[in-house]
């Protein structure tokens, strides 16, 4: 297996994406996520472009520890200099350094002919050198500039010490099979290359950043810059996580590793979402909200029966919570009966029939269908859960300066059977003297209160969720007493529980 570097340019080209400034404490807080990632590299900004910046590239590289600190420079005497003032402190520094090899970017932008970028690029070098060990260097636009000029300035600033070459598709424009060939021919027609890591640096613009990345490793690039969402200038930069989860799935193509841990990828792409302000969209591939869900109810009929029909890769294998089954109008009985055995209700084919023709009906007026929705359905007359136990009184005492204290009676039958229990709430009291009179024990997974008239005398709506062993139900109880309601809902839990199994032991 090769080992393949991530250099990480979040805080660099993704901050160049249209509207998302990142300030000094925001890219720190996103650093330190990067480094519990896992990235080699973290390129943390632009120095010359800002005071600002200046200062947050150099704040980053006094602080972060775990990966090299990198931070870009146009082949001009004050940008090296910034550059290398803003990274001397970092424990492993990097200077990036740039320039455009391209005609159209030589012709028209830089007005310089061929010849002064060859000795430009290689004086950049050798002064970023005087500053720095570690210095990269990018023929900005390598994927449209003449092939014998670019291998030129590749050997000659390899000759000037750049220890790192990085060849990117500046404007998203190559295609997979040529961009792979551009690097093989590379390391094939540069006499030096072997002194140097070859790196590449893949734009989106036509949605092929990953793509040309991967073509590249192929063809033996060993550094990939890539960015976390693909954020980055215009449409962005190779995901990172696409990256490194199409090395890790298809290993048997690749042969190559990443130092990622991959468990800490949802959590970065929501970091860089919230503080950069750009949404992911829901069907981007690996961290979208969309990633792991299954509508359809032949995926999701699949999905029940053996994961590896519709998932490539497992959802807590990068962090995210796991697979979501959303039940809409494709959803088959498969999924709907699934789902509504995980709420606690084992229904009788009759009942099922029933029960899934009002959900269809409900489907095609709503786009989702939540829990509760399913708890209507089923609660609306398809099957009655016997009150075993009943609630019958309910004194609390609570306070600002008293232990909560709860004493309930329960009927069971015609007997009337009392405990009182204090708890770290009244609810947590009252639940507990309901276990010590039903001698059950469950666990509370969720518990939600919503009003649902408004006013002083509202009406207040508990549901809850527990567990006893493999089962878990859900309750719900309505009052204007806020404590009764959430008996209620623990009571009409215990009571489903109690139900379910005495009709799956009839079975
Ligand atoms: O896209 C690009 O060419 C760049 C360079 C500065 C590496 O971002
Ligand atoms: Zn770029």
């Amino acid at each position: 297996m090769k080992r393949i570097i991530i250099f990480d340019t979040t805080l660099r080209d993704g901050e160049q994406s249209p509207g998302a400034s990142l300030d000094v404490h925001s890219k720190i807080e996103i650093a330190r996520q990067l480094v519990r990632l896992g990235v080699d590299v973290i390129e943390a900004g632009f120095p010359i472009a800002s005071k600002g910046d200046f200062n947050a590239v150099h704040k980053v590289a006094g602080v972060i520890k775990g990966a090299s600190i990198c931070a870009l420079a146009r082949s001009i005497k004050a940008d090296i200099e910034a550059c290398a003032e803003a990274v001397k402190s970092a424990r492993r520094p990097r200077i990036h350094i740039f320039l455009a090899t391209s005609k159209i970017h030589m012709q028209y932008k830089l007005k310089k002919a061929e010849s002064e970028i060859l000795k430009l690029a290689s004086w950049a070098v050798g002064y970023g050198r005087n500053f720095c060990d570690d210095v990269e260097f990018s023929p900005e636009d390598a994927s449209r500039s003449d092939r014998d000029f670019l291998c030129k300035v590749v050997e000659a600033v390899i000759k000037a010490g750049a220890k790192t070459v990085n060849i990117p598709d500046t404007v998203g424009y190559a295609m997979p099979i040529e961009f792979g060939s551009l690097i093989k021919d590379i390391k094939t027609r540069v006499p030096n290359i072997n002194k140097a890591i070859i790196s590449v640096h893949c734009h989106n613009d036509l949605g092929l950043g990953v793509s040309n990345s991967l073509s590249a490793i192929e063809n033996g690039a060993e550094q990939i810059e890539c960015t976390i969402n693909g954020i980055g200038e215009r449409a962005g930069n190779a995901s990172l996580e696409e990256l490194v989860m199409a090395l890790d799935t298809r290993k048997d193509i690749f042969k190559a590793v990443t130092s990622i841990n991959k468990k800490e990828i949802y959590k970065t792409s929501r970091l860089v979402s919230k503080l950069t302000g750009i949404v992911v969209q829901p069907n981007k591939a690996i961290e979208g909200q969309n990633a792991f869900s299954h509508e359809s109810g032949i995926h999701q009929d699949g999905m029940l029966k053996k994961s590896s029909t519709y998932e490539i890769m497992k959802p807590q294998d990068v962090g995210f919570g796991g697979t979501r089954l959303v039940l809409g109008k494709h959803s088959g009985r498969h999924a709907f009966n699934d789902r509504l055995r995980k709420l606690g209700f084992e229904l009788d084919d009759k009942e099922l029939l029933k029960a899934f023709e009002r959900f269809k009906s409900l489907a095609d007026k709503k786009k989702e269908i939540f829990d509760e929705d399913l708890l209507a359905i089923v609660d609306d007359g398809i099957v009655s859960i016997p009150e075993t136990y009943r609630l019958e009184d309910l004194n609390i005492i609570s306070g600002n300066k008293v232990t909560p204290k709860a004493m309930i009676g329960l009927k069971k039958g015609s007997k009337l059977l009392k405990k009182s229990s204090s708890g770290d709430g009244p609810v947590d009291a009252c639940y507990k003297a309901i276990d010590a009179i039903t001698g059950l024990k469950f666990k509370l997974l969720d518990y939600s209160l919503k009003s649902i008239t408004g006013g002083k005398d509202a009406l207040g709506e508990v549901t809850v969720r527990i567990k006893s062993n493999k089962d878990e139900v859900s309750g719900r109880g309505t009052s204007t007493d806020i404590i009764e309601a959430s008996a209620k809902a623990y009571m009409n839990a215990v009571n489903k529980l109690i139900f379910n199994r005495s009709r799956k032991a009839s079975l």
